[in-house]
């Protein structure tokens, strides 16, 4: 059904037919009024009169290539107009405040409408552009780093960004890279056939040889901050070395406590002066040649006199 004949039915039947051919050629697109409505949300469509008097009429209309598309919703004479479109159960005309809510917004209902206001049966036109906005969800952001193939200093990351859900389409952004160094090497958008939001998907290398604490984001969302190229907290073989070091230290204090503790008492039992205790190697197999007959315990530490 056109809408040229939708409007048979309505109830200013003369009035609203001349009007719609009134307003191909009476649009005053200066005074284009901008709307915004968030995705799924409402909106209200405020029709600006210039005059005080009451109004007789009011209607909303939906412009597609610069030609009255589709009527939105509207009332004449105190009575509302009949509409068959998808509309009329997600609008509600307010004809004290000249204005009409619409709920539920997709990207869909995105473009120019124009408001006709009747006042002493004269139409007067304006303009309204509704802009859908969706924000992104938070970007996932990650990361692959690895030394270059070519042995040479730094790291090669690949870094990716990806968010569903957003309108309109908008760009990657990245912060805390050094642009020279980067490549972007998958770049994707794709719109959503029923919801039309986009989807956005975005992968690039970076070379990097200090640590960055680097985020991505798209419209509005920003992803959490991670960092590439962090210098390990310590070096593997650094730790390694120290436990070497230090093992062979507890083992060498062992042997040597072990020597005084059972070489010098063995000798100062046997009735040799305390101050003898320093004793030589040398000293100390002359002794065990002594003490060998009676004394197992001292066989047993004797390697390490
Ligand atoms: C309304 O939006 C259009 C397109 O986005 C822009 O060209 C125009 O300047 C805007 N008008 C106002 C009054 O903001
Ligand atoms: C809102 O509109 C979408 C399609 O645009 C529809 O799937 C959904 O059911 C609607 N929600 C409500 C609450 O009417
Ligand atoms: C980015 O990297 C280039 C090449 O290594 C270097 O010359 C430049 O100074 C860097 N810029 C910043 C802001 O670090
Ligand atoms: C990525 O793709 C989008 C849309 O296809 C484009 O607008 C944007 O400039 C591209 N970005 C880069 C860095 O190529
Ligand atoms: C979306 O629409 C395109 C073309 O209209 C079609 O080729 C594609 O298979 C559709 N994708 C989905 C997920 O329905
Ligand atoms: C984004 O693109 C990369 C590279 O093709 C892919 O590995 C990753 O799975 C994509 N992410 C999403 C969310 O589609
Ligand atoms: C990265 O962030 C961490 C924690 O916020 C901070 O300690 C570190 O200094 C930052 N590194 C750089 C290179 O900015």
């Amino acid at each position: 059904m056109s809408l040229q004949q939708r409007c048979l039915y309505t109830h200013s039947l003369v009035s609203v037919v001349t009007l719609l051919l009134l307003t191909v050629t009476s649009g005053d697109s200066d005074a284009v009024q901008n709307i915004t409505a968030v995705l799924g949300h409402s909106v209200t469509f405020r029709c600006p009169s210039k005059h005080s008097t009451p109004v007789e009429g009011l209607f909303i209309q939906r412009v597609k290539n610069d030609k009255p598309d589709e009527l939105i919703n509207g009332f004449y004479k105190g009575q509302p107009m009949d509409v068959w479109s998808e509309y009329k159960d997600r609008t509600k005309m307010n004809e004290m405040e000249l204005s009409m809510e619409m709920r539920n917004i997709s990207v869909s209902d995105e473009g120019l409408y124009q408001c006709v206001v009747f006042i002493n049966s004269t139409p007067e036109i304006s303009e309204i552009l509704l802009e859908v906005t969706a924000e992104y969800s938070v970007p996932t952001i990650m990361k692959d780093c690895s030394k270059p193939g070519d042995g040479g200093a730094g790291k090669s990351c690949q870094l990716s960004c990806s968010v569903v859900g957003g309108y309109p389409q908008s760009t990657v952004r990245w912060t805390g890279l050094n642009q020279s160094l980067t490549n972007v090497i998958y770049n994707r958008s794709s719109a959503d056939n029923e919801s039309k939001t986009w989807t956005i998907n975005q992968t690039i290398t970076h070379n990097c040889d200090q640590p960055a604490n680097i985020s991505c984001a798209v419209g509005g969302a920003v992803s959490h901050t991670i960092t590439i190229c962090e210098t390990e907290s310590f070096p593997s073989v650094v730790i390694a070395a120290i436990a070497v070091v230090l093992v062979f230290f507890l083992l060498l204090i062992s042997v040597v406590v072990m020597k005084y503790y059972f070489c010098g008492r063995q000798t100062s039992e046997r009735g040799y002066e305390e101050a003898d205790f320093d004793v030589s190697l040398a000293d100390c197999h002359s002794q065990l040649q002594h003490l060998k007959e009676g004394d197992e315990t001292l066989r047993r530490f004797a390697p390490f006199c």
